[in-house]
């Protein structure tokens, strides 16, 4: 891996456009990985793919998302012919899981337990073997977790003794607009979900659509607080 000076290319990258973050991020990485699940993901896909021919993107399959989403991931990775990686939880641990807790005991006492085991170790387990991942989050969907994210970071909660993993967002400073305006100026693929008044989408028992004057990811996890609305993917931005 190339040693790179994190405070230094954070100065280089400061309030630049996507692009130029991705390009950088592909060109000092070659081991670097993108998380694919949303709008802001394909985006990213669809700027990747011309930048570098061999990116890596996984989605994690927490086995509870929503048929439109999986035909959603199948659209994507005709279109750009990619070899999408689908992660899936630990058959043991899920098993034990569902058999204790059967499959909606996130509605009882919080979906930390469950994403823990659909998502944030299936996550951990790949990205132990990566130098870098990519992330399409932006820093106005949560002012509450994701308002201090920068474009480049040491991702100290999937980092280990063997591998320090830095993160990218390179959406970080787009808006929802920003986003939406490039997938149809490009005809990026979308989620057919988003024809049907869903915005952010997760896994379908833990979405649901969202009123117009409502924010964005009111719709997820929608019986809890706002400040528990991450499910473990991105604990960097709240672990200070
Ligand atoms: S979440 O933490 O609340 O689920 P959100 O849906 O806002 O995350 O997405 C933010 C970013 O997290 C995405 O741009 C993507 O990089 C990553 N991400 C979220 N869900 C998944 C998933 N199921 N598979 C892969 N990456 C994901
Ligand atoms: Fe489980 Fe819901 Fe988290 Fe999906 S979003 S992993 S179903 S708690």
């Amino acid at each position: 891996m190339n040693t790179i000076d994190i405070d230094q290319l954070q100065v280089e990258l400061d309030g630049k456009n996507p692009r130029f973050i991705l390009k950088k991020a592909l060109a000092l990485f070659d081991n670097i990985a993108i998380s694919f699940s949303g709008a802001e993901d394909v985006a990213l896909i669809d700027m990747a793919v011309s930048i570098r021919k061999d990116i890596t993107v996984f989605t994690l399959d927490t086995g509870r998302l929503h048929p439109e989403t999986y035909r959603f991931i199948e659209q994507v990775r005709k279109h750009y012919r990619l070899d999408i990686e689908l992660l899936t939880p630990d058959r043991e641990v899920l098993d034990a899981f569902t058999k204790r807790k059967g499959l909606f005991s996130f509605y009882e006492d919080g979906h930390e337990e469950c994403c823990k085991i659909r998502k944030v170790e299936p996550l951990r387990r790949r990205l132990v073997n990566v130098n870098a991942w990519i992330s399409g989050q932006r820093r106005d969907q949560n002012p509450g977790t994701r308002q201090d994210i920068a474009e480049i970071q040491i991702d100290s909660v999937f980092s280990t003794a063997k591998n320090q993993l830095v993160k990218f967002n390179p959406l970080l400073n787009w808006s929802s607009a920003q986003v939406w305006n490039y997938i149809e100026a490009n005809q990026v693929p979308y989620n057919e979900l988003h024809n049907k008044g869903f915005i952010s989408i997760g896994c379908e028992p833990c979405t649901r659509a969202t009123l117009p004057h409502e924010h964005e990811r009111a719709g997820r996890w929608w019986w809890e607080e706002n400040t528990k609305k991450e499910c473990g993917l991105h604990v960097t931005n709240v672990a200070k």
